[in-house]
């Protein structure tokens, strides 16, 4: 495998933690505030009960937290990288907020669509459900990161598995009433 792909496959995660920091945490917390303060559009809710005001701020905050704690370690992974001629990029706070907000905007977004879709909350949209969030992530990080296509492969993947699995185990944790 040559080495890009490696550091492409490294690089990731740093993306990756903090999107799914800012996707976890709503549901560990919950929220009683609904983002769409209860109002309909059509038949159905703008977004449903499942998108809360609470969740939703903590979300963001946890993503970019963790994104924080990736700018703080950073230099020293890019000093151990550069020994073997890696270079690689610094996560920056501006990136953690995108990574942070893209998350939540996915979410909402994908909450939206399953409204308008006439899924009610909670239902399952396999798509929206898993990827949608990873996907309005890498559109956010876009500007503030090089994401080459291995990488959106990568993330792609990688978030289509630990989305199944980990929502398994929430939904066994009784943290969601839904395995999915
Ligand atoms: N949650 C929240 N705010 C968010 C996202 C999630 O409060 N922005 C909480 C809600 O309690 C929600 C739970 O996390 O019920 C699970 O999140 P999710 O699966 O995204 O919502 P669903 O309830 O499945 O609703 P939807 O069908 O709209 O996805
Ligand atoms: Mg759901």
């Amino acid at each position: 495998m040559p080495l890009q792909l490696w550091v492409d496959f490294v690089l990731v995660w740093f993306i990756l933690f903090p999107a799914y920091a800012a996707n976890a945490v709503p549901v560990l917390v919950g929220g009683k505030r609904p983002l769409d303060f209860g109002k309909g559009l059509g038949k159905n809710r703008i977004l449903g009960d499942g998108k809360t005001i609470e969740g939703t701020a903590l979300g963001i905050a946890a993503g970019f937290l963790v994104g924080a704690l990736e700018y703080y370690v950073m230099p020293a992974l890019q000093g151990y990288a550069a020994q073997y001629n890696v270079l690689l990029p610094q996560i920056t706070l501006p990136l953690a907020l995108a990574i942070a907000a893209g998350t939540m905007c996915g979410d909402i977004l994908g909450s939206f669509f399953k409204r308008r879709m006439g899924i009610e909350r909670g239902g399952k949209e396999p798509l929206l459900d898993r990827l949608g969030f990873i996907i309005f992530a890498m559109i956010f990080a876009y500007p503030f990161i090089q994401i080459t296509p291995a990488m959106a492969v990568y993330m792609i993947a990688i978030t289509y598995v630990i989305h199944r699995a980990a929502n398994f185990v929430a939904y066994n944790a009784k943290l969601k009433t839904v395995p999915w």
